[in-house]
């Protein structure tokens, strides 16, 4: 049997009950380093605990399919929900098994932000730049969301498309600078909130663990023209 698990965004009380209990019963459980850090609490003590990094994941999550067809119980811990900005990590984990895995949604770090800033979600697009390879479809329709007025939450890419890069690429691709955008920090943990325009934004670092808002304007004012 393998599970994977939506962990929530960083805070056990923000752990499902049931992917509490999954995780309480599992021979094995899984998943990158700070994934399984925030769970360990919860994991028995005879428990086999296969932690990973982004170089070592396919060797590991092969570990982890071999004990899977031996017939241990395994999770795989993923951090938030898997539905967004996860599903690389679940192709991965599929691939290793060799066949489609079932999944237990978790609270995503994008649905605490909607709480913290009052957010609706029919009026917002998704984006992630977490991902491998080229930025420029997803970058080109952040302008065409934001150009049709709608707010948009974005993940950053830790190495290269922080919300500072994100900020200077709409800038230069003509938004207007006193565009809203706020960024949340760790969320559920020990948080950190900043908010201002898109041109105060161009000056500011985050950590890793930080997702960004941008605000809709009417489509009149974003400055933005969409790709239509
Ligand atoms: C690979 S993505 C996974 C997102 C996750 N599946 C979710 O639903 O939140 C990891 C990124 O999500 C964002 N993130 C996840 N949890 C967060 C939190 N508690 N506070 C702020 N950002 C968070 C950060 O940008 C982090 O680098």
């Amino acid at each position: 049997m393998i599970i994977c698990i939506g962990a929530g965004p960083g805070h056990l009380d923000f752990l499902t009950h049931k992917a509490a209990r999954l995780i309480a019963q599992a021979d094995v459980v899984a998943g990158f380093n700070a994934v399984v850090d925030m769970v360990r609490p919860l994991v028995v003590p005879a428990a086999q605990v296969i932690t990973m990094c982004y170089q070592d994941q396919v060797t590991r999550l092969a570990d982890v399919a071999a004990l899977h067809h031996a017939g241990k119980r395994c999770v795989v811990v993923f951090m938030g929900d898997m539905h967004f900005s996860g599903f690389q990590y679940l192709e991965r984990v599929e691939r290793a098994c060799g066949h489609r895995v079932e999944t237990v949604p978790g609270i995503s770090s994008a649905q605490i932000l909607a709480s913290k800033g009052r957010v609706c979600f029919d009026e917002t697009t998704f984006f992630t730049f977490h991902r491998r390879g080229d930025l420029t479809p997803f970058k080109q329709h952040l302008r065409d969301v934001l150009a049709a007025g709608r707010n948009a939450i974005v993940i950053p890419r830790p190495w290269d498309f922080m919300p500072r890069d994100v900020a200077t690429y709409l800038l230069g691709h003509g938004a207007n600078p006193d565009h809203r955008a706020e960024v949340w920090e760790n969320l559920t943990r020990a948080e950190a909130e900043w908010e201002g325009s898109l041109a105060e934004l161009e000056g500011q670092d985050f950590s890793d663990m930080s997702i960004c808002l941008l605000r809709a304007l009417t489509p009149m004012a974003t400055g933005l023209e969409g790709e239509r």
